[in-house]
């Protein structure tokens, strides 16, 4: 090659190199799948309509209006029991592929019960799945998102483990009337929330039975989970064709200082405590319980007397049976927070067994509604690669949550920054972390009841009056900005920009 040539001809390669990894950064896999979310009890209202039983959440909300922010509850909420089909119509108008919303066990079984079927809330949850096919949407079914029929709380609820056959049986019921046509599926929603409605009393049913309760009902939700999994797989994969996991969620926990070992390590024992406590049964090699949460509860049950652990253990038989129970990692993710070794709550409780506090860092930007919620889209990355590193890159990863809690305003500029710069964040770890992640899926698709918190703060990219009887719905700037990216496949590269400096944010 001619001397003169070699300068105009290695700035053309650069300039490829630089616009194709712009390209890799930005643009979204071929086939990657996007949606918006709901759940029964956040949406629906008609709370004793059409022979629905009574949930816990009713319960919990009409007996202790001091635990939710504004005393309000979801009896009526955003009435999507009537306009789910707008809600539909919704997702389609942003270009998604999924709506995932869940079946309230009260609506078809009103005590819970195998023997009562409630034929109306079959009818109900088939106009919807009706309506998201002729819309040519995807429908994600969230089989049990918190809202237990009241009557088998009576009898122990998740603590019961009598629980789990009345589980299956109704899930029985859901695969025989809807799986012809639902083909992903979420067991249950974040079990480690439902299991502190035992440990505390912020999440229904709130029985305050701290360092017990939490453990049993997680332990039974886990084998509930597996069980259900099972059937599906003898009596229905054949036919039916679905794919099944349950919903876990995440904050990332950061060390508050990173140099110091102690706070490496209380970051370390959160991942498992928090995540693993769930995933490390389904989706580690070896199955089980995270060791540490073995051995910590164990101590700290035997130094106080207990004569076995608190943390209940499966026999080697369960082990196998419960491992490998998913087809997909359903990852619900929206903070990060700053981690510590040290000892709070009572005694015993899961806190105190874990030994780590969370300690605020307000340097971060966060949700002006949400305590919790920071706007660390970094976090989102971090935890996909640690579910890959921790339990291998086979795993297919969907993101079932992530969103942003405002108060409910049609600008919400805020929001569009989160779900842009999470959104890149998470194109890392497809890109250059070599993650395998499928689909995006954002909470939520419209505004809802927010559990402790009320209507006091609301995560939609629709905006729903609830002032107004007919509850009507208005798209926020973050649905025109979802509908752009959902057409474009593609992020403005502006965004980049703004992650990096928030990925740099100290602390992190
Ligand atoms: C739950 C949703 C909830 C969201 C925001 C998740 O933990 O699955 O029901 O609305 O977080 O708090």
């Amino acid at each position: 090659m001619e001397p003169h040539m070699r300068l105009p001809l290695a700035i053309l390669y650069l300039v490829l190199i630089v616009s194709a990894q712009k390209n890799r950064t930005f643009t979204f896999p071929q086939g990657f799948l996007f949606g918006a979310g709901t759940s029964a009890y956040q949406t629906e209202g008609a709370h004793d309509v059409d022979g629905k039983g009574q949930s816990i959440w009713d319960t919990h909300t009409h007996e202790h209006p001091d635990r939710i922010a504004d005393g309000s509850n979801g009896d009526d909420a955003a009435k999507s029991y009537y306009k789910y089909k707008e809600d539909i119509e919704a997702v389609k108008e942003m270009g998604m592929q999924i709506y995932r919303f869940s079946i309230s066990w009260p609506r078809i079984m009103p005590l819970g019960l195998p023997n009562i079927i409630n034929q109306k809330g079959i009818d109900h949850y088939n106009s919807v799945i009706n309506e998201v096919l002729s819309n040519n949407l995807i429908p994600m079914a969230t089989i049990y998102h918190w809202d237990l029929p009241q009557h088998l709380q009576d009898l122990g609820g998740f603590a019961n483990d009598d629980i789990i056959i009345y589980y299956e049986a109704y899930a029985k019921v859901i695969f025989e009337n809807f799986g012809d046509r639902v083909k992903w599926w979420c067991t249950i929603n974040e079990p480690y929330y439902q299991a502190f409605g035992y440990e505390g009393t912020l999440f229904a049913p709130g029985l305050n039975s701290t360092g017990i309760g939490g453990y049993l009902a997680a332990h039974n939700m886990i084998k509930a989970h597996a069980r259900v999994y099972h059937l599906y797989e003898k009596q229905y994969r054949s036919k039916q064709k679905g794919r099944i996991s349950l919903n876990m969620p995440i904050d990332w926990p950061a060390p508050r200082d990173k140099t110091s070992t102690q706070d490496q390590e209380a970051a370390k024992i959160e991942l498992e405590f928090s995540l693993g406590w769930f995933a490390h049964p389904i989706y580690s090699k070896e199955g089980d319980y995270p060791q540490v949460m073995k051995d910590r509860i164990s101590n700290f049950s035997l130094a106080a007397g207990f004569p076995f652990s608190r943390l209940p253990s499966f026999t080697s038989a369960e082990v196998e049976y419960i491992r490998g129970t998913a087809d997909y990692f359903a990852l619900n993710q929206y903070g990060s927070k700053h981690v510590a070794k040290g000892e709070q709550g009572p005694d015993p409780s899961f806190d105190r067994d874990s030994g780590v506090v969370m300690t605020g860092n307000k340097k971060w930007p966060s949700s002006r509604t949400s305590k919790w919620e920071t706007i660390t889209p970094k976090g989102l990355r971090d935890i996909i690669a640690w579910i890959r590193k921790e339990y291998g890159e086979e795993w297919e990863i969907l993101i079932t949550e992530n969103g942003f809690a405002d108060g409910g305003q049609l600008n919400d500029t805020l929001r569009v920054g989160y779900l842009a710069t999470y959104m890149t964040d998470m194109l890392k770890a497809i890109y250059i972390d070599k993650c395998k992640v499928i689909g995006y899926i954002v909470w939520s698709l419209i505004d809802s009841f927010e559990w402790m918190s009320g209507y006091t703060s609301t995560f939609g990219l629709y905006q729903v009056d609830f002032k107004d009887p007919e509850r009507k719905r208005t798209p926020k700037q973050s649905a025109y900005f979802m509908a752009n990216i959902t057409k474009t496949r593609e992020i403005p590269s502006f965004y980049a920009i703004v992650t990096n400096k928030l990925d740099k944010l100290e602390g992190l």
